[in-house]
């Protein structure tokens, strides 16, 4: 392996021990190295006790992991305050808080909601809602072939009524890098806040939200070496400050009465119920992993890894990727069809050779069909895996179409 190319350390990742497959649905969700385990395990073990509440020395030590685990996010991401990091349960529910708390308060008939067609699900019925509850305008900012979005898609679609803009990072279904600079500055200059999916890119790509400028950034820890069951959203302070309480309930209070309540600060306002502390806690962990290693070596190797098998799947006849024809806007995720051949039949044959991928719409309806697709196979890499991994999915999908009687 060349010198700028760091070696996985696959031993610290104990389902490679047992796992015989390739696992190449990193996008679906990511391996958790030992350390992330543990930690969870150990919160359980040594600290278990209902943090945020308890003046006991055990509920204060949870109460550490927890807020620790949220400064841990907060340089991460290069927020500027911890009170700008909300925990939730996975970025479907942190963009659920936004649209509830922020678009149903803030949105009117006069106003223009724009949500890019290569939306997840997660990014685009939240609006949805939204505009059937308020009467605002749905416009929606379409792609090219390439996943690309166009400065005149942005112009036309980014009107003076706009007043809020939905838009992942990074394609869940082409792997292609949102202009995002653009389209916030965009935005911004109308007065629309930003809400930014970051599932698929910060796990992959160095984020820094305060050069972005982005308003709400939402990602889930499961996908970035963490546990499942736990979400972030950054939103900008002032924005966070104004909204309201999405959930209402215990411990997101300073005071309440019969008649009401007075709500907590930021971001405990937004934290109603126990919290998920041991996931908060295995989150640090995976951040310290990733610090560890480095995100910019991980970014280095995925780079690495999705040239090797762009490159291998696209000298296979019959194979089509979909999305960008330079490798480098794929951030890991190979969408492919086979001629013929049915995406589900190319993952029961994948997994037959002991290759996992994933097969379907990818909870992105409204793009596949936009891009003329009914659904597509996809593999998905991270730093962890390995050339051979690779080879052994390139020799399978090669193998497709003669096993499936075309000649
Ligand atoms: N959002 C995840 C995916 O794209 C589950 O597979």
């Amino acid at each position: 392996m060349s010198e700028n190319i760091i070696d996985p350390r696959r031993e610290d990742f104990p389902i490679f021990e047992c796992l015989g497959a390739a696992y190449l649905d990193s996008a679906a969700t990511s391996q958790k190295p030992r350390c992330v385990i543990d930690a969870e395990r150990d919160f359980y073990e040594k600290l278990n006790s209902n943090p945020l509440r308890g003046f006991y020395p055990l509920s204060l030590a949870a109460t550490e992991a927890y807020e620790n685990a949220r400064k841990a996010v907060c340089r991460f991401i290069g927020a500027q305050s911890p009170k700008e990091i909300v925990f939730t349960n996975n970025a479907t529910s942190a963009i659920n808080l936004v649209a509830y708390s922020y678009g149903l308060e803030n949105l009117t008939p006069c106003d223009r909601i724009v949500v890019s067609i290569a939306e997840h699900h997660s990014n685009m019925l939240p609006w949805q809602m939204v505009a059937s509850k308020t009467g605002a305008e749905l416009v929606y900012m379409k792609c090219g072939e390439h996943g690309e979005f166009s400065d005149e898609e942005i112009e036309r679609c980014i009107t003076p009524n706009t007043k809020l803009v939905a838009i992942a990072a990074v394609s869940n279904v082409t792997g292609a890098h949102a202009p995002l600079e653009k389209i916030i500055s965009a935005a911004h200059s109308v007065g629309a806040v930003v809400m930014v999916d970051g599932a698929q890119s910060v796990p992959h790509l160095k984020t820094d939200v305060q050069s972005l400028d982005a308003d709400f950034l939402a990602f889930s820890a499961h996908k970035m070496l963490g546990p499942m069951g736990v979400g972030v959203l950054y939103g900008k302070r002032r924005l966070l400050e104004e909204m309201p309480p999405f959930l209402t309930g215990g411990e997101m209070i300073e005071s309440v009465t019969v008649k009401g309540a007075v709500y907590a600060e930021l971001p405990h306002k937004f934290e109603a119920g126990t919290v998920n502390a041991a996931g908060a806690a295995a989150l640090k962990a995976a951040i310290d992993y990733y610090d560890g290693v480095g995100i910019d070596n991980m970014e280095r190797r995925e780079l690495f890894l999705t040239k090797y098998a762009f490159d291998g799947l696209s000298a296979i006849p019959g194979v089509h990727i979909i999305g960008s024809d330079d490798h480098k806007n794929h951030t890991g995720i190979l969408s492919f069809t086979v001629d013929g051949v049915h995406p589900h039949d190319i993952s029961e044959i994948l997994s037959s050779d002991g290759v996992c991928i994933r097969a379907g719409h990818h909870c992105a309806q409204p793009l596949l069909a936009h891009l003329g697709v009914h659904a597509s196979a996809r593999a998905s890499l991270m730093y962890y895996n390995t050339t051979q991994e690779i080879d052994r999915f390139l020799e399978s999908v090669s193998s497709i179409r003669r096993r499936m009687g075309y000649r």
